[in-house]
Formats: structure tokens, C-alpha cells, sequence
């Protein structure tokens, strides 16, 4: 593992290793396998940034399942939300009756996942859960419940495991956050 990035003269250092990701992420997948036995749940990743964490969920599932996409509209090029979410392709399978895991890689306001529920809800979903890998719950704006959290994170910008800067980065196979230092000005 890199032991940092330098990105525009900024430093990132490792948030979350490889290994712990994984742990956890093979903890959250047996959790789903129990919870929903016998149900065949459609996972439904949020594009882009949850490819990699989806990926290593749906692996680790056991039991029959299906999966689908959606995206919404990124920040594009700036660090913070734009605060309106826009649907760039929405899902191709019926969800009447079924049962959706929806998997982000990271809630920061909840704007995204209020926008997801909000749209699911209205097409009679047997239920609904969400999971997301990282959230930072003092940025959360919405009252919302993540079902299974990977990682409860302080509200800073990370990169890594899915989670882009200016669309780079994704490939990262851990999480690395901006360092403290960087940010005292050391
Ligand atoms: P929200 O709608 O404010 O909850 O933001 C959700 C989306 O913003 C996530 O799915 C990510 O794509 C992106 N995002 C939020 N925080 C970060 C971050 O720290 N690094 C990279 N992307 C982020
Ligand atoms: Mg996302």
C-alpha cells in the first residue's frame, strides 16, 4: 500500500487498509446472507463509486440474488456537493414485490440515498436497505437510517476503494483521507 499520495501539492495518507476493508466487508456480506435467506434481493449499486465495495459484497453473498444500477450526477470537479442530484440512468429490472439492497460507497449529506429512497419507494419495493461502506454521520443533513455501516468516518474528503478526485483515484486499494498535518499547515 502507498503510504501517501500527493495530489496538487495536498497529502493523502491511509484512512482504511486493504485488509480492513475486507474484513469488514465479508462481516457486512455473511450479516446480508442471513438476513435475507431464501429472499433473492437485488442489490442495486450506486454508480460510480460503489463498483468496487458492490463487487466484494455481491462475492461474498450467499444465496441467490440479482443486480442492477443506478446513477446519479457526481460533484464533478469540486470537493463538496453541488446539493441537487440528478438521474443519469435509472434501473432496468421491476422492483414490485422485491426486496433491494442499495449499496453506495459513502453517505455524507444523505442527499443521494434520500433522492434513491424517495424514487424506489414509489414502485412497491417488498423493502428497502442500505449499505454503504463509509458514512460520516456528522454531515448528514437527512434523517436517515443506514442499515449496515461499514465504516462511521469523520467529515473529511477521502479518496480510494471507489471514492474519486476529479474522477481519479478510484483504483486505490485502500482509503486514504487528507492528512492533519496538511491541513495545520505543517
Ligand atoms: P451525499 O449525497 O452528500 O450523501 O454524497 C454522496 C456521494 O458524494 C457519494 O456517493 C460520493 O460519490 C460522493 N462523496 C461524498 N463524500 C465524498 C468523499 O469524501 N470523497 C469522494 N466522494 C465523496
Ligand atoms: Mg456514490
Amino acid at each position: 500500500m502507498k503510504d501517501k499520495i500527493v495530489i496538487n501539492g495536498d497529502v493523502f495518507v491511509p484512512m482504511l487498509t486493504e485488509e480492513q476493508i475486507a474484513v469488514r466487508t465479508k462481516e457486512i456480506a455473511a450479516q446480508l446472507s442471513r438476513d435475507f435467506e431464501g429472499k433473492t434481493p437485488i442489490f442495486v449499486g450506486v454508480l460510480n463509486g460503489s463498483f468496487m465495495f458492490f463487487s466484494d459484497v455481491v462475492r461474498h453473498f450467499e444465496g441467490d440474488c440479482e443486480v442492477d444500477f443506478l446513477k446519479l450526477s457526481s460533484y464533478g470537479e469540486a470537493k463538496i456537493s453541488s446539493g441537487s442530484v440528478t438521474l443519469l440512468k435509472d434501473l432496468n429490472c421491476s422492483i414490485d414485490g422485491r426486496h433491494l439492497i442499495i449499496v453506495e460507497d459513502i453517505v455524507d449529506s444523505g442527499l443521494s440515498v434520500k433522492y434513491i429512497l424517495d424514487l424506489i419507494k414509489e414502485h412497491n419495493p417488498a423493502s428497502v436497505s442500505v449499505v454503504s461502506l463509509l458514512v460520516k454521520p456528522k454531515s448528514m443533513q437527512y434523517d436517515l437510517k443506514i442499515d449496515y455501516i461499514g465504516f462511521s468516518i469523520p467529515s473529511e474528503f477521502v479518496i480510494g476503494f471507489g471514492l474519486d478526485y476529479a474522477q481519479k483515484y478510484r483504483n486505490l486499494r485502500a482509503v486514504y483521507v487528507l492528512s492533519e498535518d496538511e491541513k495545520n499547515g505543517k
